[in-house]
C-alpha cells in the first residue's frame, strides 16, 4: 500500500466546517467534517475559479461562494446549477489523530 498523505489533524476541522489543505504533488483540498465523519475533495469548484472552502457547509452539501452551485460532500456529485462538473474526491483514512488521503495513482 502507498504511504498515506497526512493532510490535517482531525482537531482542525470543526464540525460543520471546511479546511484548506495544500499537500505536495496534489491539488489544493478541501477536509470536511461532518458530525465526525471526514471527507476530503479538490478545493477548486469545477465552474470557476473559487475555493469551495470560502463558501457554506449545509448538510452534506457543500455551496460554492461565487454562484451558489452546490457540490456533494460525500460523493463529489454537483446537486445545483451551474455546477454540472463533479469535483474529485477522495477516501479518507484517520490514524493517528490526523485525516490522510492515498497519494493521487
Ligand atoms: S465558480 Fe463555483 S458555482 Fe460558479
Amino acid at each position: 500500500m502507498a504511504d498515506l498523505i497526512k493532510l490535517c489533524k482531525a482537531e482542525d476541522v470543526a464540525p460543520g466546517q471546511s479546511f484548506q489543505v495544500d499537500a505536495d504533488g496534489m491539488p489544493a483540498l478541501a477536509v470536511y467534517n461532518l458530525e465526525g465523519e471526514y471527507f476530503v475533495s479538490n478545493n477548486m469548484c469545477t465552474h470557476g475559479m473559487a475555493w469551495l472552502t470560502d463558501g457554506y457547509v449545509e448538510g452534506d452539501e457543500v455551496e460554492c461562494p461565487f454562484h451558489g452551485g452546490r457540490f456533494s460532500i460525500r460523493t463529489g456529485e454537483p446537486t445545483a446549477f451551474p455546477c454540472v462538473v463533479p469535483i474529485q474526491t477522495y477516501p479518507v483514512s484517520l490514524v493517528d489523530g490526523f485525516v490522510c488521503i492515498e497519494p493521487a495513482a
